[in-house]
């Protein structure tokens, strides 16, 4: 018999009491995820920046802005879809995350899939990808590509941070989350 899913609230509880790598000692607030616990689409981000460390809530910086539009590409706004991240505490510096670190917070995002049982995770760049995809491809050659991992379908994109720095992946990545839109609605 599977094992029941446990609620996110529960979860996101176990997450404040966390202190299994550094980051713990280190976060102002832990960013357990935030959305529609029923979404059908669950974004999977990297770690929080300073602001989602200083507010508690994923995406709510630069990064954050360009998701809102790119969701809007595929017919989505944020109040359709969860979104979390690999990490649940900000690394210091906007650092990237440590195999450690991943494998310690592994079991929040493991679980919070579960609990949501999307039917499509997006991964925004590198992080994401490897970890829901169990990869070592990278995102260049991944992205707009249409995976699976288990029951779930996963679509591979650049981050939005990524294509804030550097603008010539912003076409890729628009047309990516268009593409997702298709795929939603059927055409795909
Ligand atoms: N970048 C991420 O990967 N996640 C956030 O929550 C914010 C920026």
């Amino acid at each position: 018999m599977p094992k029941p899913a446990i609620p996110l609230e529960e979860l996101k509880a176990q997450a404040c009491q966390c202190h299994a790598c550094e980051l713990g000692q280190t976060r102002t607030n832990l960013v357990f995820g935030v959305g529609d616990e029923r979404a059908r689409v669950m974004i999977v981000g990297e770690a929080p920046g300073k602001n989602e460390d200083l507010q508690g809530e994923p995406f709510v910086g630069a990064a954050g802005k360009y998701l809102d539009e790119l969701l809007g590409y595929a017919g989505l706004n944020r109040e359709d879809v969860y979104i979390a991240n690999v990490l649940k505490c900000r690394p210091p510096g906007n650092r990237n995350p440590r195999p450690e670190e991943i494998e310690a917070c592994a079991p929040f995002l493991r679980e919070q899939t579960r609990t949501i049982n999307p039917q499509v995770i997006i991964t925004l760049g590198n992080f994401a990808t490897k970890f829901i995809l169990k990869t070592d491809r990278g995102i260049t050659g991944l992205r707009g590509t249409v995976q699976r991992a288990g029951r779930f379908v996963v679509v591979p994109v650049f981050h939005p941070a990524a294509a804030i720095y550097d603008r010539s992946k912003r076409p890729l990545l628009e047309d990516d989350f268009r593409m997702i839109g298709r795929m939603l609605a059927g055409g795909e």
